[in-house]
């Protein structure tokens, strides 16, 4: 995969990245730390060189397998992790406090086994807290040397602009995929006109876009996906499925699959520099990498687009 730099940062990124919200073993459904362990380094081992995670996923436990697996491989990688959402029990609480962000940096380093963040990303706006009093708080810890770039996450155009006033960033972390493109014009352009990198999530909807799945899914116990991402539900359920046969039609002439179909199409989108994708297995993780290792013609494009277009725009 060839490298994309990161924003007006000096960070070199692969165009697919890892996410690991899943292995935090909260909110997926239960994984097995191990196979989490040897998926990130298969992901690596294939190509990926920028992994996401955050104190959130699993209150500290996906940092902590982050830092198990980049262990001896730290030069390898990118790594982003991100501020003010705390995991509690039953919910996910927004705090950007000064005093909290101070704590989490610290924490982030504890768990990741690192001296430096390279990309630390606000993980959502926190409407209870000025802006200004975080940014005083990250400026001191990005001064101190605790992380070297500043990125945003589920932020709209307003946000990056009032944060910009007190600091740079280099990214946005947004939802974006062929179901989510809401993104597409005034957000796309603006990070384009402003030298922020993108680095999107939920690149294959929860799973979906893989194709793997021919029925309304039942997850498992603990797997709370489907309240996060919209697309398990049977009124956009047949919607969805037709544009996966497109995707289908696309990945057997190619020969690769349709979920790297998906993540080829993200990749080639206009102000994407990494997408994400979350994988529980070191199968996953390689099928993902492979997402990034061609490229997708033209006409191609153009008819997943028209597939979109008939099928899904608009249904959410
Ligand atoms: N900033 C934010 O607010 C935010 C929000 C969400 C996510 N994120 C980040 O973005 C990352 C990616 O998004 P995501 O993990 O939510 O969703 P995703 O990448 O759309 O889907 C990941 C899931 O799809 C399945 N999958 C992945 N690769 C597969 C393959 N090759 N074959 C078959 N199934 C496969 C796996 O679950 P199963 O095997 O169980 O089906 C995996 O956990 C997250 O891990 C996290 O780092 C950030």
């Amino acid at each position: 995969m060839k490298h994309r730099q990161l924003g007006t940062s000096d960070l070199r990124i692969s165009p697919v990245g890892m996410g690991t919200w899943a292995i935090g073993n909260d909110f997926w459904g239960k994984v097995d730390d191990q196979e989490s362990v040897r998926a990130i380094q298969a992901g690596i081992d294939a190509g990926i060189t920028f992994i996401d995670t955050a104190p959130a996923y699993g209150a500290g436990h996906s940092e902590e397998i982050v830092g198990r697996a980049v262990k001896g491989r730290r030069d390898e990688v990118v790594i982003g992790t991100k501020v003010g959402i705390i995991r509690t029990e039953d919910d996910f609480v927004r705090n950007l406090k000064a005093e909290s962000v101070l704590q989490e940096i610290d924490d982030s380093l504890r768990r990741l086994g690192v001296d430096v963040i390279d990309l630390y990303q606000i993980h959502w706006p926190d409407p209870n807290t000025p802006i200004e009093e975080t940014m005083t708080a990250l400026n001191k810890a990005q001064e101190a040397g605790k992380f070297r770039y500043l990125g945003v996450s589920n932020f709209n155009i307003a946000q990056m602009e009032e944060i910009r006033q007190y600091g740079d960033i280099v990214s946005l972390q947004p939802q974006f995929s062929l179901l989510k493109r809401d993104i597409e014009g005034e957000v796309i352009q603006y990070c384009l006109d402003n030298g922020i990198g993108i680095v999107n999530y939920g690149t294959l909807a929860g799973g979906i876009l893989t194709g793997k799945f021919r029925e309304i899914p039942e997850f498992e116990e603990g797997d709370n996906r489907a309240h996060f991402y919209p697309w398990f539900n049977k009124n956009v359920w047949g919607n969805i499925q037709s544009l996966l046969e497109v995707l289908r039609g696309i990945a057997d002439e190619r020969g690769v699959t349709a979920g790297q179909v998906a993540i080829n199409w993200t990749i080639r989108q206009a102000g994407i520099t990494s997408a994400l994708v979350g994988a529980k297995n070191p199968d996953q993780a390689r099928g993902n990498a492979g997402g990034g290792d061609f490229e997708l013609t033209q006409k191609e494009l153009n008819r997943i687009d028209e597939a979109y277009k008939k099928n899904v725009a608009g249904i959410l």
